[in-house]
């Protein structure tokens, strides 16, 4: 499958959040390039584990700062998806050491939807709010 190209359309017009998020679609079009070279029932690497981990850690209390900051009345859901997001690579690593890991498609069908459903849609919310 091609990678995922960045569009105008991603960004929500916070510089530092849309450089984070695309940060998150690197990590997404390397988890899509693994599959190329691996197959897609090839199980994810430590590596890119340790990337979402980081990105989550930094990304979701990047926005939740500016969230509380800004007053935004939706912060609960927000943080309950970053929660959810986190309990998510949590379980990927779990699942490392385990016999029947998740696949690297079904990692990268739940990073697509992360992308269209909460960046482009939850975080573009949080945006307009702001402005
Ligand atoms: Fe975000
Ligand atoms: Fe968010």
């Amino acid at each position: 499958m091609d990678s995922f190209k960045w569009k105008d359309g991603f960004n929500i017009g916070i510089a530092e959040i849309d450089e984070q998020h695309r940060s998150f679609l690197d990590c997404l079009n390397d988890c899509n390039a693994l599959i190329s070279i691996s197959g897609k029932n090839a199980s994810i690497d430590q590596s890119l584990i340790d990337r979402l981990r980081a990105y989550a850690t930094m990304h979701f209390r990047f926005e939740e700062g500016l969230m509380e900051a800004k007053g935004y009345p939706e912060i609960a859901q927000q943080r309950k998806m970053h929660k959810y997001f986190e309990s998510q690579v949590d379980e990927l690593e779990a699942s490392l050491s385990k016999q029947g890991n998740r696949s690297l498609e079904s990692v990268l069908s739940f990073l697509r939807d992360w992308f269209l459903n909460h960046v482009i849609e939850q975080d573009k919310r949080f945006a307009s709010y702001v402005k």
